[in-house]
Order: structure tokens, then sequence, then C-alpha cells
């Protein structure tokens, strides 16, 4: 390796500086840039690669949550922005929050069924506090990352700013504004102008607010960015002059930093990489002799030998710590997550991540956590991953708006590729009051604070500059997109630009007539997977949203024929049926989409298909097509609202995972004599064969492109027994059983010990069922909840679209057997202990332990 490492020379420019550049392998790598920096050639020992970081820390950068003890009040009080208000009969709460999902449902609501039928309106928030320790010589930045929506901000009557669009993260700096002793924040937000949103947005400072405080020399917010391209070994980068006998990471760091003190500074800045063992892997540091307000910095290491990779297997990250020192201390420390990995998107043979071909299996997900509305909990985000993991998925598109950060951090952990979506409009409209009216004056600044926000995660391989635009049927789409690409481009040339579109001809499409985007993105139109390389030759192709199948978990209609609800664009709402429910077989579609399996079975077909993104994982709050009020939240999730799968996710699961599956549906609760369609999913295995009550009713195997097996069997009471066999080696047996009247109720948490943090979760399945044990399919019992301990109920629902109900009580009618109680902790360990209680069944109770 020696033989391959050329250590850069650095001219010493200044006889009496100490400071020293090296660690630098670079095999034959390009120039360096140090904007205003100079480098030395004789090594400084505190620099060391094998020391520590340098040491002492003078005063650390701190980034404190600031989510307690804000006060709120629903409603408009213009004079709350002074100090002088007084606030003591507002409720005093912890962000983050979503006053939307409090509300009761009623269809006049402004935000319409469509925008989940939940009361909006202008809410106020204020927060007393105490100004962090030497604020006068510190920078004291207060970071929102996102409040839904039209947000204003006052520090001590000092108006700071807006920020209209609801989806970006954005800060404000409040030194100069803070005084000793007690200072006060201001919020209004107003989500008053409706209807604004095609889906539930929620209202409110939903995600989560940060002060931080740093020296006045400092990396700025979203001050670096650090790409790190995986080169094989034997394989050419651009960088890197020759092709080398082992695997490399190229990575390069562009550092921002600020400097308000008003002066010219001089600074030492060091930059360290540790492997995802913790492991220093390389140390590099210069001086800048002449630090401006503002400097930007670009740093590059050829010689990160055999890197571990990030992938969907492995999703290894690495870490850049940033120091800056002055005086021979450490004045600031920033440090930034990498991922090492490389891909590609091919128009011929689709996608490939570290040179490994792959099919993207991707869902949309729209950002409100069911019953606990928009406001942003790590442990809800975590257990949707989870669940998506589990059936296989390996892409989250962030439809259609940058998602909370710590939504992206899970990606980056939990290995998932992200389509990170920009806007749902451009400057034209979808609803009257959306964002189409803040488009001229905030799209630059939206687009490009997502994409600096968000450019070092690794889960991010695309960018998406909108969904459906409007433009793209219009010649006005040409110059927006060119301008939207070139945003984007700006800032980040390591990630496809792509935008989700409708217009499937060429010549009429705009936005593909900018002729900017890297990829093709297509909203479903499966049909034209097939010829899209004779139609589109050499242009690479992702299917950006499929499907839009309908179904509502534990409802079965028969299954002969498929729907298309609506049938027609003439057609909003569907006759459907009195159920408020669509069939769960996998059946029913809107009729711009398709089955879960007609598209599917497209997709998997082609290798120029990269992937898809299947709407949706879960269920969603708004939008609740095919029917009208009471209908309120989607049924377009493989998942139900409540987190419980719907039976499509095992045929997900059977094609999209290597662990062996066998579903079978439907429940086995009927009239005598009824003829009933039975599926079942499958993998692994050559058959299945069902039997009832101990009698074969046939063994079936998949043919061609079949997804699942069927028998057409006559209804009667007992045991449906399915058992899938591999060379005649049984591989997995399924039973469902007639369940007899509700009998009891049965508790499952799906984590029985959580943090005594104040915000984590257990989500508790509530089951119903009969004196033998099993689930009444049907039952809808009313569970009356009672919590005693350390914790709370966040939340309760039940999966289903047309319920009316509140999602904040202790109470929740069971659906088709189910319902959910997610319980929260406070801060004090101990336990919490939820008794769950129906007329006429036996009363159960769980514990959950809480700790630190
Ligand atoms: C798409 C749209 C999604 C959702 C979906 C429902 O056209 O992009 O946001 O509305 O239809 O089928």
């Amino acid at each position: 390796m020696a033989a391959l490492s050329v250590s850069r020379h650095c001219e010493a420019k200044s006889a009496n500086t100490v400071i020293t550049r090296h660690s630098l392998s670079r095999p034959f790598g390009k120039a360096i840039s140090f904007a205003e920096s100079d480098c030395f050639g004789s090594l400084n020992p505190i620099l060391a690669i094998t020391t520590a970081l340098p040491k002492p820390i003078s005063e650390p950068r701190t980034r404190t949550n600031f989510n307690k003890n804000w006060k709120f009040f629903l409603g408009d009080e213009s004079g709350a922005k002074s100090n002088a208000y007084l606030d003591s009969k507002w409720r005093l709460l912890t962000l983050p929050h979503d006053w939307s999902i409090e509300g009761k449902f009623d269809e006049k609501n402004p935000a319409k069924p469509e925008g989940g039928g939940l009361p909006t309106g202008i809410g106020w928030y204020r927060k007393e506090f105490t100004a962090p320790p030497n604020y006068q010589n510190r920078l004291i930045t207060i970071e929102f990352d996102g409040v839904y929506k039209n947000s204003e901000v006052w520090i001590n009557g000092k108006y700071l700013g807006k920020r209209p669009y609801g989806y970006s993260s954005f800060s404000y700096e409040i030194s100069k504004f803070l005084k000793t002793g007690k200072n006060i924040i201001a919020v209004k937000v107003d989500n008053s102008a409706q209807p604004d949103s095609r889906w539930y947005s929620g209202s409110g400072i939903y995600r989560n607010v940060w002060l931080t405080s740093t020296a006045k020399v400092a990396v700025s917010n979203w001050g670096t960015f650090v790409t790190a391209d995986y080169v094989k070994a034997n394989s050419f980068h651009p960088n890197v002059h020759h092709q080398l006998p082992f695997d490399i990471a190229v990575v390069k760091i562009k550092t921002n930093l600020i400097n308000k003190t008003g002066k010219i500074q001089s600074a030492i800045v060091v930059q360290n990489i540790y492997d995802p063992k913790g492991k220093l892997v390389k140390k590099d540091a210069f001086t800048i002799k002449k630090l401006g307000a503002v400097e930007d910095l670009t740093n590059e290491f050829y010689d990160i030998n055999n890197p571990m990779l990030w992938s969907i297997e492995n999703p290894f990250q690495y870490k850049l710590v940033t120091q800056i020192l002055q005086n021979g201390k450490v004045i600031d420390s920033y440090e930034t997550k990498f991922g090492v990995r490389s891909f590609d998107f091919d128009a011929e043979k689709g996608f490939s991540l570290n040179g490994k071909s792959m099919k993207i299996l991707g869902v949309c997900l729209h950002h409100d956590l069911g019953a606990l509305g928009a406001a942003v909990n790590v442990r809800a985000m975590e257990r949707q991953l989870e669940i998506m993991k589990a059936m296989g998925v390996n892409a989250i598109r962030t439809s259609h708006n940058p998602p909370a950060p710590e939504f992206l951090d899970l990606c980056d952990k939990m290995g998932f590729l992200v389509m990170d979506e920009a806007f749902d409009m451009w400057a034209k409209k979808k609803t009257k009051n959306d964002y189409h009216l803040n488009y001229p004056e905030w799209h630059k600044r939206d687009l490009e604070d997502m994409i600096k926000r968000d450019r070092n995660h690794p889960s991010i391989i695309l960018w998406s500059i909108g969904n459906e635009i409007r433009e793209q049927f219009d010649s006005t789409g040409i110059a927006i997109t060119k301008e939207l690409v070139g945003i984007v481009k700006n800032l980040d040339k390591t990630r496809p630009v792509i935008s989700a579109l409708t217009e499937t001809k060429a010549e009429k499409n705009f936005i593909y007539q900018a002729n900017a985007l890297d990829i093709y993105g297509l909203n479903y139109n499966h049909k034209l997977y097939k010829d899209f390389p004779k139609n589109y030759p050499g242009v690479k192709f992702l299917a950006t949203e499929t499907t839009s199948a309908l179904e509502t978990r534990g409802f079965y209609d028969t299954a002969d024929s498929i729907r298309r609800w609506p049938k027609d664009g003439k057609t909003k709402f569907t006759e459907g049926n009195k159920e408020w429910s669509a069939s769960a077989y996998d059946n029913v579609s809107a009729y711009w989409g398709s089955t879960h399996e007609e598209t599917w079975k497209e997709a998997k077909k082609y290798d120029h298909v990269s992937g898809l993104f299947v709407w949706t994982g879960f269920d969603y709050l708004g939008e609740p097509l095919p029917y009208p009020w009471p209908a309120r939240s989607s049924y377009f999730g493989i998942v139900d609202l409540a987190g419980f799968p719907k039976d499509t996710y095992y045929m997900y699961q059977s094609e999209w995972t290597s662990k062996p599956v066998l579903h079978i549906l439907p429940h086995w609760n009927w009239e005598a004599g009824k003829s009933v369609d039975v599926w079942a999913y499958y993998n692994n295995a050559d058959e299945v064969e069902l039997y009832l009550n101990g009698n074969s009713l046939g063994k079936k195997s998949k043919q061609n492109d079949d997804l699942h097996v069927l028998w057409d069997v006559n209804f009667e009471p007992g045991t449906l027994k399915a058992v899938s066999r591999k060379n005649g080696k049984e591989v997995l047996v399924r039973e469902v059983k007639t369940a007899g009247a509700p009998a009891k109720i049965e508790l499952i948490a799906d984590r029985k010990n959580i943090k005594a943090d104040g915000k984590d979760l257990s989500f508790v399945t509530v089951r119903i069922l009969d004196a033998a044990g099993n689930v009444v399919p049907n039952a809808d019992n009313l569970v009356n909840f009672k919590v005693e301990g350390n914790g709370f109920i966040a939340g309760v629902d039940n999966g289903f679209q047309a319920s009316l109900e509140p999602f904040k009580a202790n109470y929740r009618k069971a659906f088709h057997g189910l319902c959910l109680a997610i319980l929260q902790s406070t801060e004090k360990s101990g336990t919490i202990k939820l008794t769950a209680i129906a007329v006429g069944l036996t009363t159960n109770s769980i514990i959950i332990k809480t700790g630190k």
C-alpha cells in the first residue's frame, strides 16, 4: 500500500507557524483547496494520528433539546408576542405538539375530510427560559425542525422572522436579543387558511426544537458536506488517477465556517474520521490565518482502504469530527455521520448498490404517525420502519415533503434507501391555500435548506423536486424544472434528481422536456413499464409511485372481480358498501392505479424498472378515497393506521424477503354453506395443501407469475389448515379457526421494557378472543383503559378508516377483533400498568417496565 500512497507536501509560509498538515496518503489525487488556509510540512505532536482529540475543550458547543415548558393557546392572541403578556392561563405542554390530532372529527372542519377532518386554525406558543451561560460571548441559535405552518417567531418582543412551509427546518440566531434572567420566545402558528393540503398535515410545533450555543467562530449549522464514494478494487474513479488493487473510499469534505466576532481570526481546523467501530482512521489539520465572516473549506481523503460500506443489510456509518482550535483550545466540535457507498441507476440493468444489482422495493409514506398525528416521536417512526423492514421494504419515499430529521437518521441506521421529496406543488395549486402561494418567494430557500440539511445521509439516493406537478402539462414546466435541478446540483452533484410524473407522453410532458432530470420517474401506468426502453431509449427508469389499491384490514368481499373505486375521473365517490370498507382480498384499486399484484407482477419482470414505491406503506390521515364522510383516513396502506398489517403485507413479504412465509385469508367465521375464496401467500415451498376439519381440499402451486394460490371452499365451521411443503417436506403450517363469542381480552406489548425518558412508547395490541383463545374476527367491543404508574395513553386506534372516535382517549372500540393503546413513559422510572375492561369480557392487565 505504501508504494501507492503519496504524502502531500505543503509549503510553509510562516516560520513561526507550527501547524502541520499530515496523514494524507493520497494516491494520485487531485489538489486540495483551502480557502484562506496554509499548510505546513512538519509534524506537530498534538495532531499525531494516534492521539485522542485535542483537549481541553474551552466551552463546547451544546445542542439542548428545547421542548419542555412551552405554554400553548389555541386561538389568535396578537399581544402574546410581547414579554408583558400574561400567559398564566395557557396550557403547559411539552413539544412536539400537534393540536389538530387532539380535536374532534367534524365534516365541517375547514381542512375537509381530505385533510383528515380535524380542526386547524391559529395557535400560539410561548416559553420562558434563562439565557445559556456566557451568552454574551456566544452564538445562540434556536432551531425548529418543523412547524406547520406559517410560523412567526419573536424573542423578547423582537421579530425574528417567518417560515411559511410547514415541512422546512429553520433556525434563528438569537444571541443579540437575549438578556440576563428571564427571556421569552413566542411563536405564532397559522394553519387557518384551508384547505391547504391533500392529506392531513397536523398543526403546531410538531417537530423538535433545539437551542444551540457555540463559540463565535464555529462550524455553521448544516455546515459540513461529506461525500464518500466507494471505489471497488481495480475500478476507476474520476479523482483517483490509478486503479487500485483494493477497495477504497474517496471522502470529500466541505466545511463552512462562520466568524461572528467582527474581526479577522486565525484558527486551526482538525478533521478526524472514525470508522463504524469508533476507531480513528484519518486525521487532518490545517490553519486558517485569515478567517473572515464566512469561509468554505474543501478537504479530501483518497485512502480509506477497504472501507466498511453502508448497505441495507449492514448500514455502517463513519463519523467526521471537525474541531476548531484557538490558543491551543478546542472552541468548537461538530460531528457529521456519513456512509461509504456507491450506487448506480442504469437504463437497462436498473439499480445497483455497492456494485450489486438490486431492485428498489419501496413504499411511499406520509409523515403522520396515526393516532399520534404529526407530532414527531422517534419510537413511533422506528416502529413504522421496523414493520416495513419485516415486510421486505428497502426504500422509503418521503411523500411529498422533507421528513423530520430523525426519520432520516433512522433510515441511515436501519438500512433504508430514501427518495427525499421537496414539494407536492410548485407555482400551480392543487388545493386553494397550499404552498403554491409561497412558492414564488420561498421555493429556492426551501429546496436549498432541504439539500443542505439532508445531504450527509447515506440513506438518501434521490432528490425529488416534486410530485405530480401541474407544470408538467404546460411550457412553464421547462424553466422551473431547469431552475430547481440547478439549485439541487449546485449543492449536491452526487445524487440524481427526479420528479414523479404522470403525463406519459414525452412530447406533452414539459418537466421531461426540460431535459434536466437524471431519471424518469413515473407514477402508476404499470402497463407502460414493458415498452419503456423502446419508447425512451437510454433513459433510466423508476416507478416513483404505484398501485393505490384500497383495503380495510379484516374486511373481505368476494374475490371474484377487481373493482376500480372510483371507476373514472368523473366519479368522485364509489357506492362501496355500508361498512365504509374495501375488501382485503387485494381486489380493489383506484382507477388510476392497480391491485398490488397487478403492478408488482410488471415491476418484477423487467430489469430496466429500477424499483418501485408502492402507495402506501401505511394508511395515513386524510385522503379517504373512495369514500365520503365519515371516512377520514386513507385506504391505500399495506398496513392500517394502527400498524396492523393487512393481508397483502404477506404477499410482499413472500416476494421481498427470503424468510419462509405462509399466510392464509380470510378469517373462518361465515354463514354455513357460503362459498368462500381462500387465498394463500407463500414462498420457499413447492405447494400448499389446504385442509378443512382434517379433510384435504387439495394441493395448489403458483403457476407462471401467480403470487398466491386459492381454493373455493364451502364454509363449514371448524379449522382451516394450510401446510406448505418443499420436496415433500413440511415448511410451515397455518391454521384459522371459527371463533365463538367474545370472552376475553388479550394484551400484547411490542416492548415490555421502555425508557423512562418521557418519550418512549409501548404499543399494546388489544385482541378480543373467544373462550378458546381465537381472535373474534368481527368483534367490535368497546374497550376501556385504565393506566396506573409512570406513564399515560398517548393515543388509541383500531385502524378503521371511518371511525370518528377520538385518538386521544382512554377507550376504543375494537375493529375486526383488534384495537391499540399507545403507552408513553414519564421521566420517572417504574412501571406502567394498563388494564383493559369491556362489558361481558374478562378484564386483563399488562405491566410495562420503564427505566433509565
Ligand atoms: C397520487 C398522488 C398521491 C395520492 C395518490 C392516491 O396521484 O401522488 O399523493 O394522492 O395519488 O392514489
